[in-house]
C-alpha cells in the first residue's frame, strides 16, 4: 500500500515503460512477416486478437509487477470492460500490447505498443513504439512530447502540433470501426461526407488510433476523430497531443471534467488546436444530431 502512494519520479516511468517496448520488440518483428497469422475474434468478426498480442501482453505486464508489484494495469487483452476505471488512489498502467492488430495481421506496417500511466486518476505519461517503422513518442504532463525515428538520426526532438485552424487546410484522419450496423454506417458516411464537403485535403487511417494520434502531435496529421475506441486506444496517445500543444476531447464537447469519464466512453476527437477543435465539433455535433432522426 506504502509503494501505490509513493510519487515516482516520470522519468524513471518512462524508462521502465521504454523498456517494457524493447522487450517486447522481438516478439512483434519475429511474427510480423508471417503471412499466415493465426488469429481469433472478439467483439465481432472484424476485430482479431493474435497469439502475438498476448504474449505482448504478458511481457510487459511482467516487467511492470517486477518493478511496481502494487501498480494497477488495465490492458486490452486481459481486461473485463468492467474493471476500465483509473485508479484514484495509486498508478495505473494502460496497454495496449498491439495498437493496429489488424495491421498486423496483414503486415501492414502501422502497428505500436502503447503504455498509458496515470496517477490518482489523471494521466501523467505516455509512450508509443511502433516497431516496424522505429518511431519512437513520449509525452510527460507538464514537460512536453518528444519523438525519435531514423529520420531525426535518432536522437529526441521535442514535438509541437501543428496550428492549422480551418478544415480546408487539414489533413484529417479516422478509422473504420468495428462495428457495422446501419447506424454506424450511417454515422460514418455522414462524417466523411460533411468533412470532405467542408474541403478537407483528405481523411487518412493508419489503422492504428494512438499512431494516429501521435501523427497529430509531431504534426504530420492535423485532426483525428472516432467513436468506438477503448480507453487503451487512447490513453498514451492523450499525453502525448496535450504535450505537443494540441486538444483531446469528446467530439461534441469541448470539456469532459472527468479522465475516467472520457476515457471510457469510447469516442475521441483529437486536434491539433482549440480553433479546429471547434469547427470539427460543430461539423461533429450536426452529424450527431441528423443520427438520431
Ligand atoms: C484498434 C485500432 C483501430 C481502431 C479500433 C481499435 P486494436 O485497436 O486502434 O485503428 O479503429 O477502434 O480498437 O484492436 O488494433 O488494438
Amino acid at each position: 500500500m506504502a509503494e501505490m502512494m509513493e510519487l515516482i519520479p516520470e522519468e524513471q516511468l518512462v524508462a521502465v515503460a521504454r523498456e517494457c517496448c524493447e522487450l517486447a520488440t522481438e516478439e512483434i518483428k519475429f511474427h510480423y512477416a508471417n503471412t499466415n497469422k493465426q488469429f481469433e475474434t472478439k467483439s465481432t468478426a472484424i476485430d482479431l486478437v493474435t497469439q502475438t498480442d498476448k504474449r505482448v501482453e504478458e511481457i510487459i505486464i511482467e516487467n511492470i509487477k517486477k518493478n511496481y508489484p502494487n501498480h494497477f494495469i488495465i490492458s486490452e487483452e486481459s481486461s473485463t470492460q468492467d474493471n476500465t476505471n483509473l485508479n484514484e488512489n495509486g498508478y495505473t498502467w494502460i496497454i495496449d500490447p498491439i495498437d493496429g492488430t489488424t495491421n498486423f495481421v496483414h503486415k501492414f506496417p502501422y502497428i505500436c505498443i502503447s503504455i498509458g500511466i496515470s496517477y490518482k486518476g489523471k494521466l501523467i505519461i505516455g509512450v508509443v513504439y511502433s516497431p516496424i517503422l522505429d518511431e519512437l513518442f513520449y509525452g510527460i504532463k507538464g514537460k512536453g512530447s518528444y519523438f525519435k525515428s531514423p529520420f531525426t538520426n535518432n536522437e529526441f526532438i521535442k514535438i509541437k502540433t501543428n496550428p492549422t485552424k480551418e478544415i480546408n487546410k487539414s489533413l484529417l484522419s479516422s478509422n473504420y470501426p468495428y462495428g457495422r450496423t446501419e447506424e454506424i454506417l450511417k454515422e460514418v458516411e455522414l462524417k466523411y461526407g460533411s468533412f470532405l464537403r467542408k474541403g478537407c485535403r483528405g481523411i487518412r487511417g493508419t489503422g492504428s488510433a494512438v499512431m494516429n494520434m501521435c501523427y497529430v502531435a509531431n504534426g504530420s496529421l492535423d485532426a483525428y476523430f472516432e467513436n468506438g475506441i477503448q480507453i487503451w486506444d487512447i490513453s498514451a496517445g492523450k499525453v502525448i497531443v496535450e504535450e505537443a500543444g494540441g486538444i483531446v476531447c469528446d467530439p461534441c464537447e469541448l470539456n469532459v471534467e472527468n479522465e475516467n469519464t472520457f476515457l471510457n466512453n469510447h469516442r475521441c476527437l483529437c486536434c491539433c488546436n482549440v480553433e479546429l477543435a471547434n469547427e470539427m465539433i460543430q461539423v461533429l455535433k450536426k452529424v450527431e444530431e441528423e443520427c438520431k432522426q
